[in-house]
């Protein structure tokens, strides 16, 4: 039997209650041997829960009990999750979590400390939910030099999106679904302003290039701009509206990237819809793969975490390698950055616009919807987001043009 202890029961950290007892046997014989729930750490008290009787309020009850050789760290946020789970690797515990907030943090850090007690720190549900990415990419890929790495990497703003844009669903009324669902954070704005997926494509980026992203370095645009509007322009065009994360190795530099992306239905993650996530990964040699699933919710992220689990018990007293160093990417400026973009320009005269259109973005295409009579939007090809701002400051000053209602990025 090998002792485990579980900090933070709520959403995913219940889910690993239900799948250990769910799976025992099968997860015993995988293992070599049966994980067993000793504590289970949480502020509240759970009367009538099957395991009631492990919780406990105090983190000194888990880290002094020396017959506790794997932990689950599944509390969010990066205090007290990070000073826990540090005194854990230091004493040679093993511990997984689901946990990007602490890993984009922290992630070399603790990753380190563990190589040193020769104990693991996994965290395959931190990025993707269920979805295996981060064991690919560090076993999987070690052969290639990775060259993008395209993502759905956030649940909720896909189930709101595709709530919108199949069902004509109200923005609130989707995030709410998404909430009772438990997909949202427990502040939806890391979902809805994209902070989340930013911290997951940090990750991601992170162990692709063996070095720190850091995740304040990364341009974030999340969906809370993303309008009805847009998202008829985006139907029209046969396209489907997605929060995309990128990382792109091109030959100018590295960059990464958080937007809302048009795109179009024949792209295998314009299929992408609710909950799920895709991450679709290129590399030199394997050339295009993609992996897909339920990238938020109980079971699937706790199914990642037991994973974990298991691989911390196959190799305890046994530190398996991860490459990323804590020295920092430096990433390409925003500005040198590629760019399509559709704009929607609000106009006093439509003529005179579209001719300041073409004059400003020479060979741009347009499109228009039905009932809207003051815009127009514009497609244009081939910017870099330096060039795309200024030459939209460039549009504003046209007197024919009255507004910029926004502008959407896309994929050819
Ligand atoms: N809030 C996250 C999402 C949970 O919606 O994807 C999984 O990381």
């Amino acid at each position: 039997m090998i002792n485990t202890a579980i900090l933070g029961y709520g959403t995913v950290g219940s889910g690993i209650a239900e799948v250990l007892t769910m799976n025992g046997e099968l997860i015993a014989k995988r293992a070599g041997d049966r994980l067993e729930i000793k504590h289970i750490l949480d502020l509240r008290d759970f009367p009538g829960d099957p395991f009631e009787s492990i919780i406990t309020h105090d983190f000194e009850d888990i880290l002094n009990d020396d017959s506790i050789k794997i932990v689950a760290e599944v509390m969010g946020g990066v205090e007290p999750a990070y000073t826990f789970t540090k005194k854990l690797l230091q004493k040679g515990v093993s511990v997984v979590t689901s946990n990007k907030e602490l890993v984009a943090a922290h992630g070399p850090e603790l990753i380190a400390i563990a190589a040193s007690t020769n104990a693991n720190y996994n965290f395959e549900a931190s990025v993707g939910g269920g979805i295996p990415i981060i064991r690919p990419i560090n076993t999987s890929f070690t052969a290639d030099e990775i060259l993008e790495i395209s993502g759905i990497l956030n649940g909720t703003t896909n189930f709101i999106l595709t709530k919108m844009t199949a069902e004509g669903t109200s923005f609130d009324v989707a995030l709410k679904e998404a909430q009772d669902l438990g997909y949202a954070e427990r502040n939806p704005e890391a979902d809805i302003k994209g902070f989340d997926p930013c911290r997951k494509i940090a990750i991601l980026a992170s162990l692709v290039l063996g070095k720190t992203v850091d995740y304040n370095d990364i341009y974030t645009e999340g969906i809370d701009k993303i309008t009805p509007v847009d998202l008829e322009y985006v139907k029209k065009l046969n396209c489907a509206l997605k929060l995309v994360a990128s990382l792109k190795l091109l030959d100018e530099g590295v960059f990464v990237k958080v937007t809302p992306l048009m795109i179009p239905m024949a792209h295998p993650l314009s299929m992408v819809n609710d909950s799920y996530n895709a991450v679709f990964v290129k590399g030199n040699a394997v050339e295009n793969t993609m992996f897909y699933g339920r990238g938020a919710g109980k079971l699937p992220t706790a199914s990642a975490c037991v994973a974990d689990m298991v691989d911390s018990a196959r190799n305890l007293g046994k530190n398996v390698k991860i490459d990323w160093s804590s020295e920092k990417v430096q990433l390409m400026p925003l500005d040198n950055t590629p760019v399509n973009a559709l704009i929607r320009v609000k106009y006093n005269s439509e003529k005179d616009a579209r001719n300041a259109c073409s004059e400003v973005f020479s060979g741009c295409k347009f499109a228009t919807l039905n009932h809207c009579f003051d815009e127009f939007a514009v497609l244009v090809e081939n910017e870099t987001e330096g060039s795309l701002s200024e030459k939209c400051a460039a549009l504003k000053e046209k007197s024919a043009v009255s507004d910029i209602a926004n502008i959407i990025r896309f994929e050819n």
